[in-house]
């Protein structure tokens, strides 16, 4: 049925697109004298626009999934055969998943060179940390709080794809999550909208540089919009449903931050938000964006999330979902084939005002031409560049960067660490210390297996120690084709043995364990959040016979791991770290990267905890009001604090803060916050200092704590410093529940230290009160 009513609609299109073949393309001259760029672009756009059939805008708005083998013959049937015939007529705006130059080129020549207008596609696709080289998966990243090199990640990122034909990622993930069983924490920057808005922002500039037109940029995407992070039981695609406050001072300021920042594209999300499909969703897309955010770039739907919305009980048909989603301003369809084939009978039904979707492809144009398509369409086609820029040093460089400095140390007793470099017997253990594909994670559709630096392969560069390895057990037994879900090993421990007379004669016992690369992202949601499998046994068995061990944990979300806290020794975060993880495990371990990263997320003593965030409300029974009282707060079972706190983050110095002083005298203009860092240890280290803040009582009650600051400060050895951050209005207001952000006056505590456990405290009273 599906099938003919797109024949019908293909048939129809087929007179206007063969007249007039040619004449009407658009001249790609670049205007270099022009220096008022954008009234140029915006003028072009209309000229465009002008041009353009009803059905050729709506072309725009269509984005198809690559779909043909692009070396072979041009597909005769099926599904890919509509979708070629499409291309052809110019009723495709954008394509994903289609890379290399080779195949870039292919389509993009179909675009410019065949159909009437000559519209280059925008070429999209999941960067989110690397394109074949990777960087640590997003969040681990996030855990460096180190804005620098984040945005140089992202930048190499960029470069890297944009060489390989890509001109669009689908990427930056701002959605803010509190729920460690949601496999996508890993692709986002925690759990505070504050860090996460600078992350968002500096992930945006890296992507997009100054200049989009400049051939190693590539637009950004700020996903997904929104309420994604909260889904319900932190169970993927799951109902969101939450309040005002909420959702204006924890879920929207990353994306408000990314439309400030330039940002050029937005996609929704699969989720419905309060009742409404985030597709659907005219509040969130036009009301809140387009209109109160003035965002004049895009909105991509998320992969077939208009067809979703009839699942989700809110459209009765595919008809129903096209005008529900063009109405709400969801300006293109990545993968429903809706717009396509059903927008141009509802414009003419009157179901659609015709002025939207003049208003989505303008949109869509508008960033085509600042891309610089119209001038060259294969400037991201050049198959020199290419081959000069993946894999180059310098991104491996850069990725090294970032994946150690997104380690963070939990745990370190006894100074086990640093390790000594000579005469130490080290015992490796763990399938994960020698897994070469894991540390690449699940977003990772253009490296290769088996490219990763594993941790066995980077501790044996240091040659003055005796290595030797054991498995100790398989962490799984297969893994299906289509999506790589993995197969846990839950049963055999053939190899414990051996693993434990390798250690039983080890110094020092490495043990690399946790979560492989493909338990986190997008559909991998779990309910356990230990260590997988016969993991954790094989952590006691080991302790049994030496407890000396440094636990190396790779995973994608916070994992709550209670006896290895209290019983082992030396515990290292190293997330999924990318090609270069085992390199920058090595670094850390033996101390050439002095480590200092911190938490992003809250970890969890267990899962029954979820949703864990430190900026949690306080409630009117907060404290135990004397022991053994049972009506407060609290759980029977276990304490309602993390086992390791947002923030949290040692290092091999030791950091000392003190002589908090606060200065209100300018009050109208900001609060000056000071304090004094001193590195009281002997080697030279990196801090993130905190500062928090909290409202002690407002209009719509505020959180017990609230990052508003941070600094990341490098001391020498016995160096400090005294350290200031300003607190402006931005900081010390909130929005309420009408959206309207606003600052009141009263009293405000200032918590300041290394972790959101903070050190140092001091309040300060406030006699502003602003309301926009
Ligand atoms: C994901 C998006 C992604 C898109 C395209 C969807 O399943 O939710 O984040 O960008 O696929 O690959």
């Amino acid at each position: 049925m599906k099938y003919i009513k797109h024949i019908a609609i293909v048939l129809a299109l087929i007179s206007f697109s063969s007249c007039n073949k040619g004449d009407d393309k658009l001249a790609m001259s670049s205007d270099s004298t022009d220096t008022t760029k954008n009234v140029s672009i915006e003028n072009k756009v209309e000229e465009l626009l002008n041009k353009m059939t009803l059905e050729e805008k709506i072309g725009q708005m269509n984005q198809y999934n690559g779909f043909w083998d692009l070396t072979g013959p041009a597909p005769s049937e099926g599904v890919a055969a509509k979708k070629y015939e499409h291309l052809r007529k110019g009723y495709v705006g954008s394509m994903l998943n289609v890379r290399g130059v080779e195949d870039v080129m292919k389509v993009q020549k179909i675009a410019v060179e065949e159909t009437r207008l000559g519209i280059p596609l925008i070429i999209g696709f999941d960067v989110i940390h690397g394109y074949e080289t990777l960087s640590p998966i997003p969040l681990a990243e996030s855990a460096s709080w180190d804005l620098k090199a984040i945005e140089r990640s992202a930048e190499v990122a960029a470069e890297e794809a944009a060489a390989a034909g890509i001109n669009w990622t689908f990427a930056p993930m701002v959605d803010i999550s509190r729920d460690a069983r949601w496999g996508r924490v890993m692709e986002g920057a925690g759990e505070d909208p504050f860090l996460g808005s600078k992350i968002a922002v500096a992930r945006i500039n890296g992507f997009q540089g100054d200049d989009l037109s400049d051939p190693k940029t590539i637009a950004a995407c700020a996903k997904h919009f929104a309420g994604y992070g909260f889904s319900e039981s932190g169970r993927d695609y799951n109902t969101v449903d939450v309040g005002t406050s909420t959702l204006y001072n924890t879920i929207f300021p990353p994306f408000e931050a990314s439309t400030k920042a330039g940002v050029r594209t937005f996609m929704n999300s699969f989720n419905e938000l309060n009742g409404v499909p985030a597709t659907g969703n005219k509040f969130l897309q036009r009301d809140i964006l387009k209109e109160k955010w003035k965002f004049d770039g895009f909105v991509v739907s998320d992969w077939g999330s208009i067809a979703e919305m009839i699942a989700h009980g809110h459209a009765k048909d595919g008809k129903q979902a096209a005008e529900m989603a063009a109405n709400a301003g969801s300006d293109m369809d990545m993968e429903s084939y809706m717009y396509v084939e059903e927008l141009a009978a509802l414009v003419k039904e009157g179901k659609v005002d015709e002025k939207l979707i003049t208003d989505a492809a303008r949109r869509i144009l508008r960033v085509k031409f600042e891309l610089g398509l119209f001038d060259d369409p294969y400037k991201y086609c050049d198959i020199d560049r290419e081959k000069a820029t993946l894999g180059k040093q310098e991104i491996h460089d850069a990725v090294l960067d970032m994946a150690q400095k997104s380690v963070v140390l939990l745990k370190n007793e006894n100074s086990l660490l640093p390790l000594k470099k000579e005469n130490q017997k080290i015992a490796v253990i763990g399938a994960l210390a020698n897994d070469k594909t894991s540390p690449l994670g699940s977003w990772r559709i253009a490296a290769k297996d088996e490219t990763a630096v594993s941790v066995l392969e980077g501790l044996k560069q240091y040659n003055g120690n005796q290595i030797t390895y054991a498995k100790g057990a398989d962490l799984s037994t297969g893994e299906n084709t289509f999506a790589r879900e993995l197969t846990i090993n839950t049963t055999d421990k053939s190899e414990f043995a051996k693993a434990k007379s390798v250690a039983k004669n080890a110094d020092v016992v490495i043990m690399v364990l946790g979560e492989h690369g493909f338990q986190s992202g997008e559909g991998r949601s779990r309910t356990e959040i230990g260590l997988p499998g016969v993991q954790q046994e094989l952590l006691e068995e080991i302790y049994a016979v030496n407890k000396n061990i440094v636990l190396v944990l790779n995973n994608g979300r916070p994992l709550a791991l209670p006896w290895a806290d209290e019983n082992i020794p030396a515990i290292v975060e190293a997330w999924h770290l990318g090609t270069q993880s085992g390199n920058a495990i090595a670094r850390v371990l033996y101390g050439d990267y002095n480590p200092s990263g911190k938490l992003p997320m809250s970890f969890p003593r267990n899962v029954g905890q979820l949703p864990l965030y430190y900026n949690y409300k306080s409630t009117g029974r907060p404290n135990e009001p004397s022991p053994g009282e049972v009506f407060w707060s609290h759980y029977m079972d276990e304490s309602n604090t993390p086992l390791y706190p947002f923030g949290h983050g040692l290092s091999y110095s030791k950091f000392v803060y003190s002589d908090l002083a606060i200065n209100a005298n300018d009050a109208d203009k900001y609060i000056t916050v000071t304090f004094n860092l001193k590195n009281e240890s002997k080697v030279k280290g990196k801090e993130v200092a905190q500062l928090y803040i909290q409202d002690l009582f407002a209009s719509i009650t505020r959180p017990v704590k609230e990052l508003k600051g941070f600094e990341l400060v490098e001391l020498e050895a016995g160096e400090q410093k005294r350290i200031e951050i300003k607190l402006t209005k931005d900081e010390l207001g909130f929005y309420d529940n009408q959206g309207n952000f606003i600052v009141e006056s009263g009293d405000f505590k200032v918590f300041v230290g290394g972790s959101s456990k903070t050190i140092l405290e001091d309040k300060f009273n406030l006699q502003w009160d602003i309301s926009q």
